[in-house]
């Protein structure tokens, strides 16, 4: 530090802040009863206006805008707020006054006040910016991000950052006043296995070993159990090399829960408590605690979907039994070789026209049905490509089934097939009609548990974990984990809100044999599980307490709660949809000799440029 006097310092504060400029006010804390006061503000510049001799600036920080005005009395001052450009950031002193009458903007915060401008200082200006800074700015994508900087700057991201704070001190506080302890985990881990690939982390001390950065604190959790932190819970950063979507990033947060000497019931109670207490803070409601409950398999039955949106109804009916013996070979075949006949009637679609129900049946197709049948029933009649094929016991039963009313008529889609491809294909054109036909913005919030989904899902090389190997099956199915772990159902839940899967949980396995013989279905041999889990295994063997938890999206809450599609406008810096970031350009090489301490070689010319 240079010493105080020195001529270098004592000249001019180019680069250093001067006290001077401390701020008296934020820019949107003035008004009218601040009149006459003096105030220090700083900010930017979004706006400047010349109208004659007086000048207006509209100087903003992040608690609102407010006006400047100066006038051609004070020329320094006048050609300084005349030369000041969107974006420059700047210091302002001066005297708060009431505006003329005429002059209120009841729409501001600020609207009834201005501050005339004594004295100015830029610290910085602002190159032209590549869009203008505001919410009305269609700036695409890829733009937005390379300067995320300026983004951020914008009014909804300001709110969508702020609320996520809001959401995670009420989180911090409300589990905490139960007796939660936040508890840290690490972030160089051996590999955590959520389903989705590892970013891995090269160890410069021990060449050719890697760590991963963790998809979950799951086995960290689970330990804690162990180590008697009965109830802990983390704000926890997730990475996960997964491909991207509205609502995937490959970091997110989680609030993750664990505790001991529970059922599901204490974790449901826990979740539902919290987010009825983020809902009265935040948005001043009740979220419809308790949340209704459902089976994986009834979710499927009747919405073709393991995260239903309940805000519309459009439940899909079983139509089997009815079918059975049809004459439309379709219907009657796929149910001979044990496979489904299933519908939905959707009233306002007696009004479609051909190419809206062409559309209908490829969403069908691209969701892997063979075809897709559809009946209008209007006025007392029906019309159908497969009219020809119905019998009138099997139309009036479909009116019968689905209640039509004859005077509003409806239009009926049915599928058949294998069960999960006619689920699988109802489910998609359920969600997307009554998106797109059904909502009005005033529906609210639809949250719902959906439990006991199955442990184990067939892939390619035989049975894998449909959620993580560590969850808990229901006492009767435990018999199907050796004759048909496909039927195996586990204590084993999400939370779903208007259609999205806000968080994921389960009663975890806390015996080391049947946790042996979970691996086992998944291919996981005891050489291999006690390699790569053998420290929760040992773990389990002293005096590991039955416990349970979950994890719910921070991104995702936050999304949902503020009405909005994508999770990046919650996250101050995401990545793209190929997983880089605009901005700084990560990921990126690194120098040889880097890549040397850390025993790694890329590969010339195939990788490098
Ligand atoms: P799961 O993998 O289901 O469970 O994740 C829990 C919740 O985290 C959010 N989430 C994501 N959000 C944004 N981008 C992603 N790529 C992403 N992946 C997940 C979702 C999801 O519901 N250890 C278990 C939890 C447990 O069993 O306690 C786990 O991680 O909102
Ligand atoms: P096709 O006999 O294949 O010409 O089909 C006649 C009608 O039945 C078309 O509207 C098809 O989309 C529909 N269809 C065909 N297969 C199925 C199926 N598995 N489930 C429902 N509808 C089907």
């Amino acid at each position: 530090m240079k010493k105080k006097g020195n001529k270098i310092l004592s000249g001019s504060n180019r680069y250093h802040f001067d006290r001077k400029w401390k701020r008296t006010h934020r820019c949107g804390e003035l008004e009218a009863r601040s009149e006459g006061e003096q105030v220090r503000l700083a900010g930017w510049v979004k706006k400047v206006r010349e109208f004659g001799d007086l000048t207006f600036v509209d100087l903003w920080d992040r608690t609102g805008i407010v006006q400047l005005v100066v006038d051609a009395g004070n020329p320094d001052l006048h050609a300084l707020a005349g030369s000041l450009k969107a974006e420059d950031v700047i210091a302002a002193a001066g005297r708060v006054r009431l505006r003329p009458p005429d002059m209120v903007n009841a729409g501001m915060k600020t609207g009834r006040v201005e501050v005339e401008l004594g004295d100015a200082e830029i610290f910085n200006r602002s190159k032209v910016p590549p869009f203008n800074v505001t919410d009305k700015s269609k700036a695409n994508d890829d733009l937005r991000m390379r300067y995320r900087y300026l983004d951020l700057r914008r009014d909804s991201m300001q709110r969508n950052i702020g609320f996520r704070h809001d959401l995670a001190l009420a989180v911090r506080n409300f589990l905490s006043s139960r007796g939660f302890l936040e508890i840290e985990t690490p972030l160089l881990v051996k590999r955590t296995p959520e389903g989705a690939r590892d970013y891995l982390v090269p160890s410069r001390l021990h060449p050719g070993k890697f760590y991963a950065l963790p998809q979950s604190p799951q086995l960290y959790k689970q330990i804690l159990m162990v180590s008697g932190f009965d109830r802990y819970f983390q704000l926890a950063r997730c990475l996960r090399d997964e491909d991207l979507r509205a609502d995937r990033q490959p970091e997110h947060t989680q609030i993750d829960i664990e505790m001991s000497f529970i059922s599901e019931e204490e974790v449901f109670e826990v979740a539902e408590a919290m987010i009825g207490d983020l809902f009265s803070r935040i948005k001043g409601a009740d979220p419809g605690t308790p949340f209704p409950r459902i089976d994986y398999d009834e979710a499927m039955m009747r919405y073709g979907s393991d995260k239903p949106d309940l805000r519309f109804g459009l439940e899909i009916r079983d139509l089997t039994e009815l079918f059975a013996g049809s004459g439309f070979q379709a219907f009657s075949s796929a149910v001979k070789e044990g496979g489904a006949v299933r519908g939905i009637s959707f009233e306002k679609g007696v009004a479609f026209s051909g190419s809206q129900i062409k559309k209908l049946e490829s969403v069908a197709r691209d969701a892997g049905a063979k075809g897709l049948a559809w009946i209008r029933f209007q006025g007392g009649a029906i019309e159908s490509p497969v009219a020809r094929f119905l019998t009138k016991p099997e139309t009036d039963g479909l009116a019968r089934i689905f209640g039509i009313d004859e005077s509003t008529g409806s239009l009926v889609l049915i599928v058949a097939g294998k069960r999960q491809i006619v689920e699988r294909s109802l489910g998609t054109l359920r969600t997307q009609l009554g998106t797109a036909h059904l909502l009005d913005g005033t529906e609210g919030f639809r949250f719902l548990w959906v439990n006991r989904f199955p442990l184990f899902v067939e892939g390619e090389k035989g049975w894998e974990s449909a959620h993580h190997i560590f969850s808990m099956p229901l006492e009767e199915d435990i018999p199907f984990l050796d004759s048909d772990p496909g039927r195996a159902r586990g204590h084993l839940y999400d939370l779903v809100c208007n259609g999205t899967e806000l968080g994921s949980g389960s009663i975890r396995v806390h015996d080391r044999n049947l946790q042996e013989k979970l691996f086992g279905v998944i291919g996981i041999g005891k050489e291999e599980a006690e390699n790569k889990f053998g420290f929760l295994l040992e773990a389990f063997e002293y005096g590991a307490p039955p416990h349970g938890g979950i994890a719910i999206g921070v991104d995702r809450l936050s999304m949902i709660l503020c009405g909005e599609s994508s999770i990046r406008d919650f996250i101050a810096f995401p990545k793209t949809q190929s997983a880089t970031s605009l901005m700084d350009g990560a990921p990126s090489g690194v120098e040889d000799a880097i890549l040397d301490e850390l025993h790694i070689r890329v590969e010339e010319g195939k990788f490098r440029q």
